[in-house]
């Protein structure tokens, strides 16, 4: 926990695909009267593609420079925005280092069943942009569940486990755990 952390930062959202870092972080922006960057949004302005046509034309590899680049200029904002770093944005070390550079990294943790529950109730707006989540969506979950937890653990300087909760009572955690409600 970071409570004694200077305010002058970005507030950085990551966890896992479905954790509500998008919808939280919008609000959150609009409540703090802070601009509100979302990486995917981004990748997707530069590029002039949707991240499903980057996976599916050139491939996880370019998708994740295209990621690294987005975040790059999001953190050299001189601004302190929201950023909702899309779920793969820890998985590179230099997105990890450009991210601890900022006081307030949340860690939006939700186990795979309740982010597998979205997934079948809202599944074209879910998968969308969400290739990798094609086939097998459950296991895919799972598997990055496992492989990615220690990584955002490592980034984030608050953790939030939002199963159970709603959107309002994650804000009011997050603001909270960061200070920020009194001083933006
Ligand atoms: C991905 C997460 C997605 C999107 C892409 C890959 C990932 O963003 O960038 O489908 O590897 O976790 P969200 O976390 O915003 O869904």
């Amino acid at each position: 926990m970071d409570e004694k952390a200077p305010q002058h930062s970005h507030l950085i959202l990551v966890g896992l695909m479905g954790t509500g870092k998008s919808t939280i972080g919008r609000r959150i922006a609009h409540q703090l009267g802070r601009e509100f960057f979302d990486t995917d949004d981004e990748v997707c302005r530069a590029s002039g593609s949707s991240v499903r046509e980057i996976f599916e034309q050139k491939g996880e590899e370019y998708f994740r420079q295209l990621e690294h680049e987005s975040l790059a200029r999001a953190v050299a904002t001189e601004r302190f925005l929201v950023i909702a770093a899309a779920g793969g944005c820890i998985l590179r070390a230099d997105n990890r280092q450009l991210m601890s550079r900022s006081s307030h990294v949340v860690w939006l943790n939700a186990s795979v069943s309740v982010l597998y529950d979205r997934v079948e109730t809202r599944s074209s707006e879910f998968t969308g942009h969400r290739p990798l989540l094609d086939e097998n969506p459950e296991s895919k979950l799972q598997a990055m569940f496992e492989s990615r937890s220690e990584l955002y653990r490592q980034v984030a300087t608050i953790t939030i486990d939002v199963d159970g909760l709603d959107i309002s009572e994650i804000i009011a955690l997050i603001l909270e755990a960061t200070n920020l409600e009194h001083t933006s």
